[in-house]
């Protein structure tokens, strides 16, 4: 069965209570241009965000899903080391906050926050957010270069330090930076997230390339080795219900009067890397859908080898019954008996 996660109630009524504040038609024209930015691609000369309308636009379009991918990542690497309580979170290119508030429904053990942006407006709607939701964290909120930040002398370690959709916009040189450095500001795991497109992966591959060589990697990756796949892009789904107010948003920007779905799936690469104890051994990872064939179904897995196929007769019954529910995204104990 499909799982969803949808924004925390507090959060999706802050959000909702933001955005009423702002004119229904300037929001949509902002949302459509927004959009339009997304689907070129990141553009150094031409930035997603260029004024403090896009970031409320941002809030009412993109928000609930990158906090459904991010969300999605942190409860795949939490099903690699359950007993990991981390306490501490940064965010590098925080946006809304969409990780911290993610990563604080994924670990409740979480009580320190920070998020460093380059747009005062999103710190604003970060920190209103926040406030709103009554949340129990202690959160800062910085307004700084993210290349700026990793490159201060601070020697203040965070548990958990997300960088969630802002590589890609990042040109490929600060990309290396700030990864080379961020690892020295860890004291548990770094999570890299972007979108789970072509472009995405690429730069979370070769982040996982270039990490795996001094690192240990924990995600999405078996037995800590890196995987070299060109064919197959390593990545997840995650379906979460629209909220209202998105709801409204995709409206007022169809031609169509058909209404806009209330839910949506949302794809995403990530890679996880770090020391923490208790990894749990897997054999393989799911990683696409299952295909029913005609007396056969393939499964879709990553494992220490590589990008395989697995192939399960109909006649095992048994097993294939078995096989049948495995679903995009879960982890596989024991190979997959296929003969
Ligand atoms: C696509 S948004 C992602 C926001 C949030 N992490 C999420 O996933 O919803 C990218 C964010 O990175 C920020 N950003 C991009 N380049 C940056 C830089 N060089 N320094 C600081 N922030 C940056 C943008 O202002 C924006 O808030």
């Amino acid at each position: 069965m499909q799982t969803f996660i949808n924004l925390p109630p507090q959060i999706s009524e802050s959000a909702a209570r933001i955005l009423s504040r702002s004119d229904a038609r300037m929001l949509s024209v902002h949302a459509k241009e927004l959009h339009e930015r997304y689907l070129q691609g990141a553009n150094p000369l031409q930035p997603h965000i260029q004024k403090p309308a896009d970031c409320v636009a941002y809030l009412a379009l993109r928000f609930p899903a990158t906090y459904a991918q991010i969300a999605s990542a942190l409860s795949q690497i939490k099903e690699r080391i359950p007993a990991w309580q981390p306490k501490s979170v940064l965010e590098l290119g925080c946006g809304p906050g969409s990780g911290i508030w993610a990563a604080k429904s994924i670990w409740q053990s979480i009580t320190s926050a920070i998020g460093v942006d380059r747009e005062q407006p999103f710190l604003t709607l970060a920190q209103e957010l926040h406030y709103d939701s009554k949340m129990a964290l202690q959160a800062t909120w910085v307004k700084s270069d993210i290349v700026k930040w990793v490159s201060s002398e601070d020697t203040t370690k965070y548990d958990l330090i997300i960088i969630p959709n802002v590589l890609n916009e990042l040109p490929e040189e600060e990309r290396a930076f700030v990864i080379e450095k961020v690892s020295a500001k860890s004291s548990g795991l770094v999570v890299v997230i972007e979108p789970g497109t072509a472009v995405g992966y690429n730069i979370v591959r070769e982040v996982a390339r270039e990490v795996e060589k001094t690192q240990h990697l924990v995600a999405p990756y078996v037995d800590n080795t890196f995987v070299e796949s060109e064919t197959y892009w390593i990545h997840f789904s995650q379906r979460f219900q629209r909220p209202e107010f998105q709801r409204r948003i995709r409206q007022s920007m169809r031609d169509s009067s058909l209404m806009a779905s209330d839910w949506e799936d949302t794809k995403y690469s990530y890679v996880a890397w770090g020391n923490v104890p208790g990894e749990k051994a897997i054999w393989g990872l799911c990683i696409g859908r299952i295909e029913k064939l005609k007396g056969f179904l393939t499964v879709p897995v990553l494992t220490r080898e590589g990008v395989t196929n697995a192939r399960v007769l109909k006649r095992h019954k048994a097993i294939y019954n078995e096989a049948k529910n495995i679903r995009w995204g879960d982890t596989l104990e024991a190979p997959i008996e296929t003969s």
